[in-house]
Order: C-alpha cells, then structure tokens, then sequence
C-alpha cells in the first residue's frame, strides 16, 4: 500500500487535533501545536482552519451526524468520530471541493487505525451531502445544537442578556478578527496605516479607540510591518479599552501627582501592560502573574515594545501581597481577573467544550477573593480598574455589585471614565455597576469592565 498523501496526512492530523482537546481536555491551541509536528509547515495554517472550524461547530454538528449514523454514534470508535467532524465541518465550511474532502477524509481511517471504518466513514459522508438539510434541522432542535453551545451556557447567557443571547452566539460562532494596537509613543496611527497599506495589507482604524486599528483580513504577525520593531501589539479592540478608562477626567481629582505608579496584578501575557506604558509615558507599573511561564512573556512583549525599563515584572500570586509588596500604594491597579473566557469563545472556540458550569462559582470565588486582597493596596483617590473577558453577570456585575456594598470608601465611577470613549459600543445593566462590550458588537471581543474610585475623605 502507498504511504499516505499529504492532504490525506492533513486530515488525519486535524482528527487527532479535534480528539485532543474532546478527549483528553487539552486546549485546542496545545492540540493544534502537537498535531502540526506532523505536518509540513505549508499545511499548519489549513490544519487550523479546520480544527477550530470542527471545535467551532461541534455542538451542531455532532448531533446533526448522528441522526444520519445507522449505529450508535457514541459507540463509534472516538478517532472515527473525529474524523466525521472534521470532514463533515469541512463540507459544511466548502473551502475545498467536496470530493477531495471525502477522499482525504476516507483514506484518513488508515493512518488513525481504523481501516475497517473506511467504508462507514465514505458512507456517512456522501449521506451527508444528500441529507445535510435535514439533518442540521435536526440538530436545530435543540438549543444546544442551534447555537453550538452546551446547554448550561445557552442557559447563563440566556438568563444574563435576554433578546440579545442569539447574538453573543452568532458572535461565538464566527472568526475573530485581527486588531492591532498602535504604540502611539513611536508612531502615529496614520503614518502606520500608511505603511500598512504601503504593505497591501488592508486596515481601518476604530472609531472610538484612537490605538486600535483592524485588518481586514488576519495574517501572520511577522508580515505586519513594524511588529517586530515593536511598533504595534496584536490586541482586540476591547482589550484596548483600558488606559482609556484610566484617563478620564477623574484622574485629574484622584490626588496622584505624575508619575503614576500603577499595579497590573494578573499581568502575563502584557497586553495591558504594554498599552498601560504607552498611554501613561511616565508612568512605572509593577506587573504580576502567578505563572512563570505566562509571565516570561510580559518580558518578551515589554522589550519588543522598548518599555521593559519602567516596568517591574514578578512571578507572584496578587492575592499575597506580602510576598511581594514594597508598601507603596498604587495610584492605579487593572485587575484583569482570570475568568470563564465567555467573551472570547470566538477566539478560543474549546472553551465551550472544556469549561464546566460548576467552574464559575470557582472563578467567582478567585475574583472577589483578588479584588479584596488588593483594593487597600490603591492610594486615597486612586482608580482601579476591574476586567474581565466573561460575558457573565456573575464575574462582573453582580460581584462588584457584593463588593460596593461591603466597601464604602469604594465608588463605582464607569459611568464618568466611559464620557473619555464616547462611542463605545457598552452596554449598562441597570442596577448593576461597571459596563459590558458583548461579542461581536463593533466586531469586538466580549469583555467586563468597571472603574472603581477610592474615596479620599468619604465624599466622592
Ligand atoms: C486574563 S489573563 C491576563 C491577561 C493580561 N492582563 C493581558 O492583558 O495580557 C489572567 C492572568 O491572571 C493570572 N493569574 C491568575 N491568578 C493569579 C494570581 N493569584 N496572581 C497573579 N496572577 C494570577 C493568570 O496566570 C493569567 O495570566
């Protein structure tokens, strides 16, 4: 028999990707890395179309197939059903013409193992061309297979934002976008767009931020002019939301005289921290995160940007400042908490696969628990901004809703800082503090965010 093929060695790679991570509980970005050892580097980037593409549409796909299966799709060998997601994601997604997709997809069994699966899986497959119709309606059925989520988070999206839940799932579904954040203190907006489109890579700025600029389509970053100069970062638009936030006109009451001294406490990979030193040109910030290997990454990001030599970067858990801790209270801290990832199921499609419902209340319990530990750590009149990339009202909200009541020399203020940012596309849960960005509006990431003010002598 004749070795495998190339695009035949594609498909089954993309198989053992999908199984990684609905296995084994890997992440689709660590399955994806592993799976692309296999392969030549000209065939990573279609291995990742169809590995997030299969983990995208999995929850509407997998019972759509199994209506059409004549044996009992959970007693299919797991790397056979694998193989049927990602061959029927691909005939679904018509990047490639339908026959090269089942004679890759067949010939596929046989380097998975499962050469007697061959004529079931070519079966199943030409079935699914004749018979996708009704067999996507009969995934329709279900509202976790209309939305491709798992039923608990339809559920919590649902009962959090109501008439605009289908929209945060059509957000989920689709591919994010690329955004960059221009480092304004080396060039300016217009002179990077210049060189952008001097590169014939298309771009428009964001109409709110004056940072962020989207490409029209992504590419690798390496192509981005200036990227490795440390002219731009990659970063969604709404993760740029926050120095703006910070430099409302409350900042000029706050009693914090220039330098700012500013706590980034869950920092790694410096996104934040990045952006914090360039729209704060004098500012220090002391950036930390737990995990040694995401932290060494605020290092790298830093010195691409040429700002490592204001920053103070530690290996240290925020919630044990005396480990840590010079004394000095900060004149702002970004709590950039660790959450669910609801907002960013666009970006990262297995985070509806892995997360549990019970994990929230750990999430929660971790959030108040940093939020408590570090608000005395803020100057009298200091800000601190709370942020999360979860759409849930329980990580945003309602928790900071909990952490008002018990505080009273903390202000919600989100409200004035948003006036800086006029047009941004937040939404404000009445009775609830801070604002939410849903998925997708502004074709943005989901994010939480909330400015809270210390009180210098119990007047706001
Ligand atoms: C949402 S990510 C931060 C993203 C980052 N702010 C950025 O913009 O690039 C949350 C980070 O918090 C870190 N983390 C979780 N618990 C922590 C703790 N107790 N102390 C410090 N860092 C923590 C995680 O390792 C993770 O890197």
């Amino acid at each position: 028999m004749s070795a495998p093929d190339r695009s035949t060695l594609l498909r089954a790679a993309a198989a053992r990707a999908v199984l990684e991570v609905t296995d084994k509980g890997h992440t689709l970005e660590s399955a994806v890395a592993m799976a692309a050892r296999e392969l030549p580097a000209g065939d990573r980037a279609a291995l990742q179309a169809i590995a997030f593409g299969t983990i995208r549409s999995l929850l509407r796909l997998q019972p759509a197939i199994a209506s059409l299966a004549n044996r009992d799709w959970s007693k299919t060998a797991a790397p056979v059903r694998a193989l049927l997601l990602t061959g029927v994601f691909e005939l679904e997604d018509a990047a490639t013409p339908p026959h090269a997709v089942v004679t890759s997809t067949v010939e596929a069994v046989r380097v998975l193992g499962q050469p007697k699966a061959a004529g079931y899986v070519n079966a199943l497959l030409r079935r699914w061309q004749r018979e996708r119709a009704s067999a996507l309606f009969a995934a329709d059925r279900s509202p976790a297979g209309q939305s491709a989520h798992p039923n608990w988070l339809v559920q919590a999206i649902e009962r959090d934002w109501h008439e605009r839940a289908p929209e945060i799932f059509t957000a989920n579904n689709a591919r994010a976008p690329l955004w960059l954040r221009v480092n304004l203190l080396r060039t300016t907006r217009e002179a990077f767009l210049a060189s952008l489109s001097a590169a014939g890579i298309g771009a428009a700025p964001c109409a709110w931020l004056p940072s962020a600029v989207r490409l029209d389509e992504p590419c690798p970053v390496e192509a981005i002019p200036g990227f490795v100069e440390g002219l731009c970062s990659v970063q969604d638009a709404a993760a740029q939301v926050t120095p703006y936030l910070l430099t409302s006109p409350l900042a000029a009451d706050s009693g914090a005289a220039p330098p700012l001294h500013v706590l980034d406490a869950c920092a790694a990979p410096g996104g934040k921290t990045g952006h914090l030193l360039e729209a704060f040109p004098t500012a220090t910030v002391v950036a930390l995160d737990d995990d040694a290997t995401r932290a060494a990454r605020i290092d790298e990001n830093l010195a691409r940007l040429g700002l490592a030599s204001r920053a103070t970067v530690m290996v240290a858990d925020a919630a044990e400042p005396s480990t840590w801790w010079d004394g000095r209270r900060f004149d702002r801290i970004v709590l950039d908490v660790p959450c669910s990832g609801t907002g960013v199921i666009r970006r990262h499609p297995d985070i509806r696969l892995l997360r549990r419902p019970t994990d929230i209340a750990g999430f929660v319990a971790t959030q108040e628990r940093l939020l408590t530990v570090l608000w005395p750590l803020l100057a009298p009149g200091g800000l601190l901004l709370y942020a999360s990339c979860s759409v849930l009202k329980a990580e945003n909200g309602l928790l900071l809703r909990r952490f008002l009541r018990e505080t009273p020399e903390a202000v919600d203020v989100t409200e004035s800082a948003r006036l800086t940012l006029e047009a941004l596309p937040a939404v404000v849960s009445s009775g609830l503090p801070g604002l939410v960005l849903l998925p997708g509006a502004a074709d943005q990431d989901g994010f939480g965010y909330a400015v809270l003010r210390r009180q210098t002598d119990g007047k706001q």
